[in-house]
């Protein structure tokens, strides 16, 4: 098959490198963003349909002849996007959200995980403040204890707590001051586990599972990991502590039970699963899972992907993955996030930003928050861009990510200087 019209639905970086890969397929004729961002629309084709208007992005798909819609974010997800598409005949890459609650309730993540043997922290589930409250001393450990949000919360519904009386306090926030809406009815009350964090995203059509590159992120703002937790501030892969054999054994106690599990409750998980994992002293463990790409682990996950995404994610879509078809460059890869000042809270936006024309030829500049405004390219989120560079090692991969950072202005750009080396 050949001159697939290809839609990516969303607007980040994790969308433009999509798009980017996607694009270099044998069998895509034409890539469209809905709604993209200014990056998307340079080299693409912007859609102007908000990626939660679901009924307004099913019928530009039929009316257009879409050919594959590969869904970025996971709120879409969540609302059924692809059972919608599916009814409707139409070619979609992702979980149908039956299996998307794999990310969409942490409850049932949990119980799921219990079910199926699957290594994660200790949880207890509770849609009663008293009863979570009263049950909080049990789990206080002297690592602390983790309080979630089961529902969607755009990253943020996760407290991490050194102690009993932060532990009351973020169980106020969610279950009484509501800080997170509905998200919160329902919370988790979790085992602080300690270890290097992983991301582990695979492949799958249900049955067959291939990983891409480990990769890491940087989550909080500053340098050192100080300060608040942001979507991401930079990724790099593959890391140094992680080598086949431990990519192995996820795929062994964690990823394959997890494909299986769902496949026997007859929910099949189809499109990418996001292992956010910690690697603990007793084994890797499941954080969280992610029905969707990370944000921003696929602009290093994608470029060092050796293969023709397109025909990867046809392959999952009909039940057919290969291994052979997914290939690892060699290598590593680093992405940086250039955010606006003050990100993650509140921030400017309209900023103008220069020399996007000056970054070496070597590097790829992924969009996020950017959008035209008289054919200037402004700011129009937290997370602007994501300068990618791959290189024979991470180091080098790591000053050539810089050396494109350097030449980028935008008014109090904010970026940490220390993504892949070593923090
Ligand atoms: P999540 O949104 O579930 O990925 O959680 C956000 C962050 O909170 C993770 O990346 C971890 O750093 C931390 N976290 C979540 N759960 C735990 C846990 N059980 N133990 C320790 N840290 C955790
Ligand atoms: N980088 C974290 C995420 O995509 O959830």
């Amino acid at each position: 098959m050949s001159g697939l019209k290809v839609l990516v639905i969303g607007s980040g970086g994790r969308e433009h490198a999509l798009a980017w890969k996607l694009a270099q397929s044998d069998v895509v004729e034409e890539v469209l963003v809905a709604p993209g961002n200014a990056g998307t629309a340079v080299s693409f084709t912007n859609v102007p349909i908000a990626d939660g208007d679901l009924d307004g992005l099913l019928a530009f798909a039929q009316e257009n002849a879409i050919g594959l819609t590969v869904v970025g974010p996971e709120v879409p997800l969540a609302n059924g996007i692809v059972d919608k598409f599916q009814a409707a005949g139409l070619t979609i890459f992702g979980p149908t959200q039956a299996a998307a609650q794999l990310e969409s309730s942490k409850a049932f993540a949990k119980a799921f995980m219990a079910e199926h043997g699957v290594p994660t922290a200790k949880a207890a589930v509770f849609t009663e403040y008293e009863a979570a409250k009263a049950a909080l001393p049990d789990f206080v450990s002297a690592d602390g204890v983790v309080i979630k949000a089961s529902g969607l919360a755009a990253g943020k519904g996760v407290i991490v707590c050194d102690d009993l009386a932060q532990a009351e306090t973020a169980l106020q926030e969610i279950m009484q001051d509501k800080s997170f809406g509905t998200a919160g009815d329902e919370v988790l009350v979790e085992e602080r586990m300690s270890g290097p964090e992983l991301s582990l995203l695979v492949l799958t059509d249900g049955e067959t599972a291939v990983p891409l590159l480990p990769s890491r992120d940087h989550k909080r703002a500053y340098d050192n990991d100080q300060g608040p937790n942001t979507g991401g501030m930079g990724a790099y892969g593959p890391p140094a502590d992680v080598d086949q054999t431990l990519v192995d054994e996820i795929m062994t106690t964690i990823v394959e039970p997890t494909i299986r599990g769902m496949a026997a409750q007859g929910t099949p998980y189809v499109g990418v699963l996001y292992a956010g994992l910690m690697l603990t002293d007793a084994g890797p463990k499941v954080i969280e899972f992610n029905c969707r790409f990370g944000d921003p682990e696929t602009q290093v996950v994608l470029p060092m992907l050796d293969g023709d995404l397109a025909e990867i994610m046809l392959a999952c879509i009909n039940g057919r993955l290969d291994a052979n078809l997914i290939k690892q460059h060699s290598g590593a890869c680093v992405t940086v996030v250039l955010a606006a000042p003050g990100y993650p809270s509140s921030y400017p936006k309209g900023l103008p930003i220069s020399g996007l024309d000056a970054v070496p030829g070597d590097n790829i500049v992924f969009h996020a928050g950017t959008k035209l405004a008289d054919d200037q390219v402004v700011t129009s989120g937290g997370r602007v861009l994501a300068v990618t560079a791959r290189g024979a090692d991470l180091k080098t991969a790591v000053a050539q990510a810089y050396a494109g950072v350097e030449t980028i202005q935008f008014e109090n750009a904010h970026y940490r200087t220390d993504i892949g080396r070593g923090n």
